[in-house]
């Protein structure tokens, strides 16, 4: 049995659970919000400790009666409160502030959860081009928890992925892996994202007034999640993203070309070798997934069809960005990392 510290909640911890000390940065956020939602009703959380910006008022998590405290905003002193208060430290935050803090976090002896894009990409120069202000993401792992379970299970710095990728490459890989898309084939993904994707600061494309009533597309050709994507499936993409008049999920329609004689029968094997017995990735097939199926959910849902005459494919996959695409999914890398059960905290 444990008394969490900030709510005062008291739980029975299973004798096997590894048990942690955690701490949220970024937790006025959008995503920094629904994690502290998750960890404070997580069985193997002992302590939750919670920080926002110095430069911002005081603000709640709602439903969570903890205090917010302010981070110093120099890296040095902030890691040190942050490695202090925990074992296990979320990142939140805007990817500058993640890259100046994960390192002197992983140096102060603490295991660091980043969902920012300052850790994700390995190489350099694409790095620099994308994420100038990380100096080294040697040793970061990417964690697309389903893919990546081996090497997350001792790492020290996760790199979460974007919620475009995530859902773009639980879709994408196990078809490039079986071999069924065609030599060459474009990988075209059509993305629609509600609005908290962008973050809390309302900026002209996000407020209310512009995105009411409309649907609009950015980004083409000029967005970071492009070189994640990329390098993840080592071929070029494609990626149309667009804002719709939701608060929260994303629905990808990804256009592919399979090898002729592709079947029906060798798409559902193909996503069942690598998703059978997965808790958190649905496998449609011909029900297409909306994002009402998985919205507040660690779900990301995936449905295709098949033109087999003409061998085109098109790939329906859905998540909701704060959770799969964001919180929800840290948690699942932090279960992994813990040796805990992978739902642990998950589930309603
Ligand atoms: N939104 C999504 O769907 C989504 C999905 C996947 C990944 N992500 C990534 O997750 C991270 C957070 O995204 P978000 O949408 O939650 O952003 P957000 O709503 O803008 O929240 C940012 C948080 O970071 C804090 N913060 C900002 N600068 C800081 C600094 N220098 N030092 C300490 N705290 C600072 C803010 O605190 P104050 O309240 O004090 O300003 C706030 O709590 C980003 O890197 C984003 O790319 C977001």
């Amino acid at each position: 049995m444990h008394t969490h510290a900030a709510t005062g909640v008291v739980a029975e911890l299973p004798l096997s659970a590894a048990a942690a000390r955690v701490a949220v940065a970024g937790a006025t956020g959008y995503a920094g919000q629904e994690l502290v939602a998750l960890l404070a009703r997580h069985p193997a959380v002992t302590s939750l400790a919670a920080y926002r910006s110095d430069r911002s008022g005081s603000r709640r998590v709602p439903g969570w009666a903890g205090e917010i405290q302010p981070l110093d905003p120099q890296p040095a002193g902030a890691a040190a409160a942050l490695a202090a208060a925990a074992d296990v430290v979320f990142l939140a935050l805007p990817e500058a502030a993640s890259a100046a803090l994960a390192p002197a976090l992983v140096a102060d002896g603490a295991r660091v959860i980043d969902l920012s894009g300052a850790f994700r990409i390995v190489d350099p120069a694409t790095r620099a081009r994308w994420y100038p202000e990380t100096r080294d993401a040697d040793g970061a792992v990417y964690g697309l928890t389903e893919r990546r379970r081996v090497e997350l299970r001792a790492a020290r710095l996760v790199a979460c992925p974007g919620c475009y990728p995530t859902a773009a490459l639980l879709a994408v890989e196990p078809l490039a892996e079986a071999g069924l898309l065609a030599d060459g084939s474009d990988i075209v993904i059509d993305a629609k994202s509600g609005i908290s994707g962008a973050g809390r600061s309302a900026t002209e494309r996000t407020h209310f007034c512009e995105c009411h009533g409309n649907v609009s597309t950015y980004g083409v050709f000029n967005h970071r999640h492009t070189a994640e994507m990329e390098q993840e499936l080592r071929r070029p993409v494609t990626f149309v993203p667009q804002l719709v008049p939701l608060d929260r999920g994303i629905l990808e329609t990804i256009y592919l070309r399979v090898r002729r004689g592709v079947t029906d029968a060798d798409l559902s094997s193909a996503f069942g070798a690598a998703y059978d017995g997965e808790p958190f990735v649905g496998v449609c097939g011909a029900v297409l997934p909306s994002i009402r199926d998985v919205a507040f959910t660690n779900r990301c849902d995936i449905g295709w069809a098949l033109d087999a005459a003409s061998a085109r494919l098109v790939v329906v996959s859905c998540l909701d960005n704060l959770r799969k695409g964001a919180a929800s999914q840290a948690v699942q890398n932090f279960n992994v990392m813990m040796g805990l059960d992978e739902t642990a905290g998950l589930l309603a």
